[in-house]
Order: structure tokens, then C-alpha cells, then sequence
């Protein structure tokens, strides 16, 4: 038995591990965000943009589809590994350090999407309403910006205690994530996470507090209606099915904004 070595540290400290663990979804992300490009956007999407990438995991697979990709994320490591990846495969465009909250791009993407609750990590409203006129510099009149994010529901209990598996070839990881802390007065939410991470010859804790900013379904409404960019088309939840499209509600626990950017 091999004796566990625990650290503190950031999980997007760690890209092969957080690539890993996030990657189970990623099919079905790919399927939807494609149907809805062809279903909301006005004219050709050739590229494509995501704040907030990290390692590129959904990008990286926009780029194999042929289009030209681009995305901003604060974590160094993240964007190497993502960089390195795009470069490895030979696909078009790179993604660079900056933060979402306030930034702009030389020339505006068809596209872009933003869908595990990144967005969240935004704590304040001056930063959140800073990202989406951010993204209406980013996203050419016409196209979209696909938003995605765990609400807070105001009846029913949310569900946000989870744990799970995830392994490639000798590497294994098991994941756990629970609420330490929920201010809904302040909308501040902190998560513990934790990696247990198997390999052949080591085994290792990586323990990290994630802080995101909560939002009902009606603080979230008032937010988009507060950027007059954008035009929400529809909503969607977790379940990426685009004929499926959902009412936000007291109840509602996940959304996928579909947001056009007005001509
Ligand atoms: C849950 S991960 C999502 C990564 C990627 N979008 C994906 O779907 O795999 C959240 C990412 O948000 C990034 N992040 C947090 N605050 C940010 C900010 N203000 N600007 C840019 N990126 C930020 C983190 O570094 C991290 O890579």
C-alpha cells in the first residue's frame, strides 16, 4: 500500500488531472454547442471563442473540427497545456492569459461558449456585467455566446454534493466536491474539492476551496437583461438537448443561456 501524499493547491494547477476529471460531459457539450451554432447563429461559423478555456478541452476538439479557435483563462498552467495541445495537432488559433472580466480580441469570433459554471468564479456583479459587455466586443452581431451554470434553487434543495471516477490508461481519479460554505446574502458559495490520484508507483491529495458568486433564476435573468448586447434566445439545462429547451423557474438547478449578440 502506498502512502498518500496531501496538498493544498489549486485544481487548475493541475491540467492533465483537471483535463480528466472534467472530460466526462464532453461529448455531449460538443453535440449541443454544434447543434446550436447551426440552429442560432446567422451565417458561417468558422471560429469559435472560449473565456475562461482552461487546458482547451472543449477547444482543442472545435479546432479537430475545423474551425479556428481561440480563448483567455487567469491560470498559466492551464493555457501552456491548452497551447501546447492546439500546436501538438497542428490546429488554428492559441489562447492567451487574462482575465474574462474585462478584456477584448483583435477581431470578433462567430461563436463562443462558456459551459461548467466558470463564469461563476466572477464574485462580483460589476464583473460579471464587465464579462458579458467583454463578450459583446468578442461575438460578431449575429452570433452567440452559449453561458452555462449551476443556479441556486429558492424551493426544493440543491443537489451539491457529488463524487466521481475518472481514469485513463494507468492514471485514476477520484473526485469529491461539497459545499463548505452559503452565504446567500453575500451569493457567495464555497465548495471543498478533492483528487485522489492513482498512478502505478504514487498516490496523491490534491484539497482546494472553490469560490463562486450564486444565483437564483431571477438574479441571473436580471444580470442578462441588464447587457442590452444581447437577446436570450433560449434556455436549456444540463441535459444539452436542443430540442428541449427549458422555463427558469424556482426549481430550476442548471442553465444553458443562449444569448445572440443584436445587430
Ligand atoms: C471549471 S474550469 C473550466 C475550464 C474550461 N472552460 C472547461 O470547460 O473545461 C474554470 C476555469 O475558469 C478559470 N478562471 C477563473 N476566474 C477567471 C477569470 N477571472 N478570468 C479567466 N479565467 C478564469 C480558471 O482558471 C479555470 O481554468
Amino acid at each position: 500500500m502506498l502512502a498518500m501524499q496531501k496538498t493544498k493547491a489549486s485544481i487548475y494547477d493541475f491540467p492533465t488531472y483537471y483535463d480528466l476529471v472534467f472530460g466526462s460531459d464532453t461529448a455531449a457539450e460538443m453535440r449541443f454547442l454544434n447543434k446550436c451554432f447551426g440552429r442560432f447563429v446567422d451565417g458561417p461559423v468558422r471560429r469559435v471563442f472560449e473565456p475562461a478555456c482552461g487546458t482547451g478541452r472543449l477547444i482543442y476538439r472545435m479546432g479537430r473540427q475545423g474551425l479556428e479557435v481561440g480563448g483567455i483563462d487567469l491560470n498559466e498552467k492551464a493555457i501552456a497545456y491548452c497551447n501546447k495541445r492546439l500546436k501538438r495537432l497542428g490546429l488554428k488559433g492559441r489562447a492567451q492569459v487574462g482575465d474574462m472580466s474585462d478584456f477584448s480580441v483583435r477581431r470578433p469570433f462567430d461563436a463562443a461558449f462558456n459551459t461548467i459554471n466558470s463564469f461563476r468564479h466572477l464574485l462580483t456583479e460589476e464583473m460579471a456585467v464587465g464579462h458579458l459587455e467583454s463578450m459583446a466586443r468578442v461575438v460578431r452581431p449575429g452570433g452567440i455566446y452559449a453561458l452555462g451554470l449551476h443556479l441556486t434553487p429558492t424551493r426544493g434543495e440543491a443537489t451539491d454534493e457529488e463524487g466521481w471516477s475518472a481514469r485513463r490508461g494507468q492514471l485514476s481519479i477520484n473526485t469529491y466536491m461539497w459545499p463548505v460554505e452559503k452565504n446567500p446574502r453575500k451569493r457567495l458559495e464555497r465548495f471543498g474539492i478533492r483528487f485522489d490520484v492513482y498512478r502505478p508507483t504514487s498516490t496523491m491529495r490534491i484539497e482546494d476551496v472553490l469560490e463562486l458568486r450564486s444565483y437564483t433564476s431571477k438574479q441571473f435573468e436580471r444580470l442578462l437583461s441588464a447587457v442590452s448586447s444581447w437577446e436570450v434566445m433560449e434556455f436549456y439545462d444540463f441535459g444539452y438537448e436542443v430540442e428541449h429547451p427549458i422555463q427558469l423557474g424556482a426549481t430550476t438547478e442548471d442553465v444553458v443561456a443562449i444569448l445572440k449578440r443584436r445587430v
